[in-house]
């Protein structure tokens, strides 16, 4: 499977370059192609070719959004856009990777792939409007959205805590959100089953299991073996709105009797025991 990898950089296009190291997949970072400027995206995707592009570049950072809506739109809805019109020209699949933000989270139960989305934030409602444009340009398309992705051990919901117990000696951790914890490097494989199972459509892909960040933030230390206290962080009135209950239901992969991901507490004893 010839494969381009867009934001080859980040978490997960890391994850994506090494799971698919056998594909003769292509990374391609900013430097290579910035995905806000369609003719580069057009000049890449047709110079090299590919039978499925897996497209992760996105802006991710939530206070980001709030604070440059303009530019949360360029790359996590027009980004995308212009990725599917390049695909939909060279003939290309694309997996869109998409998140747990397309949702208020208000529903307070596990969100499958036919419920409504409902962003709340910016940043969730770029990225719905970047699922709607790559349904409308290309018919060949994956969407695939995960939660609360986590690279290395330093970066990432775990990252987080580790630095907060290791500079200030206490965590403060959101126990009014909850959402499944899921490796990149667990969903990077799960992310080719896709491409080469070749069904357009919608799905979850989450690591199994849920947690609350104060939940999380216990494990992470327990894990690592610090002995720091948790605190509940008091969320600031002007921090942008996220999910409560974002937790994502694989209901699709279920049903199609996919092999699930590991359980989200597994994947932190596995990150901190590298
Ligand atoms: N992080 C999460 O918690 C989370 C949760 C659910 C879903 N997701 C989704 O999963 C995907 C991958 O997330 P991630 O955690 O791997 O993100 P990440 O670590 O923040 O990496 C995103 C990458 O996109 C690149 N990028 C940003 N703007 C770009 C542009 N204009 N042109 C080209 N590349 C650009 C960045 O480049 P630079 O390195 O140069 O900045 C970065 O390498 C995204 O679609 C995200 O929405 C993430």
């Amino acid at each position: 499977m010839r494969a381009l990898i867009t934001g080859a950089n980040g978490q997960l296009g890391r994850a994506l370059t090494q799971a698919l190291a056998a594909d003769a997949a292509t990374p391609l970072t900013r430097d290579d192609c910035d995905i806000t400027h369609e003719p580069s995206v057009m000049a890449a995707v047709l110079d090299h070719a590919p039978e499925v592009v897996v497209h992760t570049a996105a802006l991710t950072d939530v206070e980001a959004c709030e604070a440059d809506p303009h530019r949360a739109w360029q790359v996590n809805a027009l980004g995308a856009w212009w990725v599917a019109r390049a695909c939909a020209i060279a003939g290309a699949r694309m997996i869109h990777v998409s998140c747990q933000d397309v949702f208020d989270g208000r529903l307070g139960r596990p969100l499958t792939e036919f419920d409504a989305p409902a962003p709340a934030s910016v940043h969730g409602r770029a990225k719905e409007a970047g699922e709607q444009l790559v349904r409308t340009a290309l018919a060949d398309h994956c969407i695939v959205r995960t939660a609360w992705l986590q690279g290395a051990a330093d970066e990432g919901p775990v990252g987080a805590v580790l630095r907060q117990a290791r500079q200030q000696g206490v965590v403060e951790a959101d126990d009014a959100t909850s959402a499944n914890l899921t490796l990149a490097a667990d969903l990077a494989p799960a992310l080719r089953h896709v491409a080469a199972a070749g069904r357009p459509g919608t799905y979850h892909l989450t690591a199994a299991g849920h947690c609350t960040g104060y939940e999380l933030a216990q494990a992470v230390l327990a894990h690592a073996g610090l002995d720091v206290p948790v605190r509940p962080l008091a969320r600031s009135e002007t921090a942008p709105p996220r999910p409560a209950f974002a937790v994502l239901d694989n209901h699709l992969p279920r049903l199609l009797g996919w092999e699930p991901l590991p359980d989200w507490l597994d994947g932190v004893r596995r990150l901190l025991a590298e």
